[in-house]
Formats: C-alpha cells, sequence, structure tokens
C-alpha cells in the first residue's frame, strides 16, 4: 500500500457563528493558504529504521500520529482519532496497522477551523492510502464526526468551509456556493488570546436559554444579517457588507462572547477606513475580521491593527467567485 496523503485548509466566518448552531444561516471563508497536511501509511514493523514519510514545511507543527490498527475501536478520544475510525468504519478497515501523521499550519484555538481541517486531512490521507476515492459528502460525514466530539454540538460549518473551494452559504447542514467581489479583501487579525469554542458556545446556549422571547429576536436578527450579507456580497455593495459585519459583531457582543482585546481590534480596524469587522469563529478570544477594498488598502487596515495589539496577522482573498 501507497503513502497517502491529504490536506486541507483553514477557514473564517464571515456572517452568522453562534446562531448557526441554532439552523440559522452562515457564511464561510476558505483560507486556502493556511494548510493542513497528512500521510497515511502501513506502520513500520518494530525495530526497522524509521524514515519520516510526512511533508514538512517551516510553518507547520505537528499535531499528532494517530496509530490505527486492523478492525480495532477507536480508543483514541480525540478529534482526528474519532473522525479517521468513522471514515474507516464506511470504507472497512485495512488488514495492517495504519499510522496518520497531521502537520498543521492552521493556528488552534483561533476560530479558524484547525481541528475540521486536521480530521479532514487525516481522512483524504486515509482514503488516498486505501486507494479509495471518495466524495466530498463522505469526507465531511467522517470529519464531522471528530467536530462532534471536540465541539459537543458544532454545526458542521466548520467541516464543509475547509473542505469547500471557494466563499459558501451553509445553512440547517445544507452547503451551497456563494459568488463574492473580486478585488476586496478580509484582514483576518489574532488578539493572541486562545478561545474554547465550545465554552463559548455553552455560554451562548446558557444566554439564550433564559430569557426566549429575547432569544428568538436575536435569532432573526442574525439569520436577516446574514441573507442581506449574502446580498451585498452578489452586488459587492462592500460599504453595506461592512455595516452588517458591525451589527454582527454588536449581536454577538450581545450574546457574551467578544471581549476587550477584540473590541479594541474592531474599533482600530474601523478607525483606519474598514468598512467594517467583527469577530470571527467562537470567540471569547481568537480572532477578528476587517474588511477591506483591495490590498493597498488591506495593509493600511493591517497596519493599524498591529498597532493596536494583534499578534498575527493574515490578508485572504473572498475567494474565487462561485
Ligand atoms: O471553530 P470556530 O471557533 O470557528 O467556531 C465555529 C462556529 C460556531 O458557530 C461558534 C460553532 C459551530 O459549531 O458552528
Amino acid at each position: 500500500h501507497r503513502v497517502g496523503t491529504g490536506s486541507a485548509h483553514g477557514k473564517i466566518i464571515l456572517l452568522g457563528e453562534h446562531t448557526v448552531v441554532y439552523g440559522m444561516p452562515a457564511i464561510a471563508i476558505p483560507m486556502p493558504d493556511l494548510r493542513v497536511d497528512a500521510v497515511a501509511y502501513q506502520r513500520a514493523p518494530i525495530g526497522s529504521p524509521y524514515i519520516d514519510p510526512a511533508p514538512r514545511r517551516p510553518d507547520t507543527e505537528l499535531i499528532r500520529t494517530v496509530h490505527i490498527d486492523p478492525g480495532g475501536d477507536d480508543a483514541s478520544g480525540d478529534s482526528i482519532g474519532t473522525a479517521a475510525h468513522a471514515l474507516l468504519r464506511i470504507l472497512g478497515y485495512p488488514a495492517h496497522p495504519v499510522d496518520v501523521v497531521v502537520r498543521c499550519a492552521v493556528p488552534p484555538g483561533r476560530g479558524l477551523g484547525a481541528s475540521a481541517a486536521c480530521a479532514l486531512a487525516a481522512v483524504r490521507a486515509l482514503a488516498d492510502h486505501l486507494d479509495h476515492p471518495l466524495p466530498p459528502e463522505t469526507l465531511r460525514r467522517a470529519a464531522q464526526r471528530g467536530e462532534d466530539l471536540a465541539h459537543g454540538t458544532a454545526s458542521g460549518i466548520d467541516a464543509a468551509a475547509c473542505l469547500a473551494d471557494g466563499p459558501i452559504w451553509f445553512e440547517a447542514g445544507w452547503v451551497r456556493p456563494l459568488t463574492c467581489p473580486a478585488r476586496a479583501r478580509i484582514v483576518v487579525a489574532d488578539t493572541g488570546i486562545p478561545g474554547s469554542t465550545s465554552v463559548a458556545v455553552a455560554h451562548v446556549r446558557t444566554r439564550l436559554g433564559v430569557e426566549s422571547d429575547w432569544a428568538r429576536k436575536q435569532l432573526i436578527t442574525a439569520a436577516a444579517l446574514t441573507r442581506l450579507a449574502a446580498d451585498d456580497l452578489a452586488t459587492g455593495a462592500l460599504s453595506a457588507l461592512g455595516r452588517h459585519c458591525l451589527a454582527s459583531h454588536a449581536l454577538l457582543s450581545e450574546l457574551g462572547v467578544s471581549c476587550q482585546a477584540l473590541d479594541r481590534l474592531v474599533t482600530a480596524a474601523v478607525d483606519a477606513g474598514a468598512p467594517g469587522a467583527k469577530l470571527t469563529g467562537g470567540g471569547l478570544g481568537g480572532c477578528m475580521i476587517a474588511l477591506a477594498e483591495d490590498i493597498p488598502h488591506a495593509d493600511r487596515v493591517a497596519a493599524a491593527l498591529e498597532r493596536a495589539g494583534a499578534v498575527r496577522i493574515w490578508t485572504i482573498p473572498f475567494g474565487a467567485a462561485a
């Protein structure tokens, strides 16, 4: 059996995080340059010289090696192992023990989809090793099993976005591609504070649970903002999109998932002329995003975010037009 390879990329959520857990729509955009690489290969017999078959890039970090035994049970207790075993249940286990090595350039705990991208890269590498080309839907389902373990009540948007070639609309498990403005850019900035998605999701659940009329209103407003944002993307109306991002940040703050560091970066981006900015992903730390008209504008916004304390900054296109 050959050495199988698989990769996946990180993502940001443009609008709709948290409320997507309750079936409301959300929009996600891939970060194609933030990659996870995985290799799957037949485990070498004990005592044989160790040859590392995993591709190495300077910006990647070894996440973990998962050992899989023929017909074995998933005792790994982590999202990569769970996703790998879910795939093997679909394919049938190989007759030999397999190692899967995952290297990741997506910083974990920053709302950039690291866990979903790791799970996807791992299942792709396994499917390749077993010479079993699979439709994206099967890969997504296997990766989702890992996400369920990592987050408890994951909506599925991360696995869908880390698999997608371009921007997506995600609603109640359904995915459709979106058209986006070509010149505009998104600046993604890391507060440097790790945020736990499962803690943030639990926090929102408690908050929505106590005030049901208020909760309904928040969910309806969030869904309306995501719909308006999809129209803005289709027409290239960046300033309207910016307003809708700011309204979404305000709503997420009301849900209790922003923090001082995120608010400070959002203000700095707007002061630097960004049409809009907001937290992205789980919040309570992690990353924020700011919109920019083009690359020079993105550079100015990025410089302002750095001055305001961002520890890492990426600039991404909205993605290929659908
Ligand atoms: O993995 P994160 O931090 O990007 O969060 C995913 C988005 C949430 O809506 C907060 C959770 C979910 O399952 O959709």
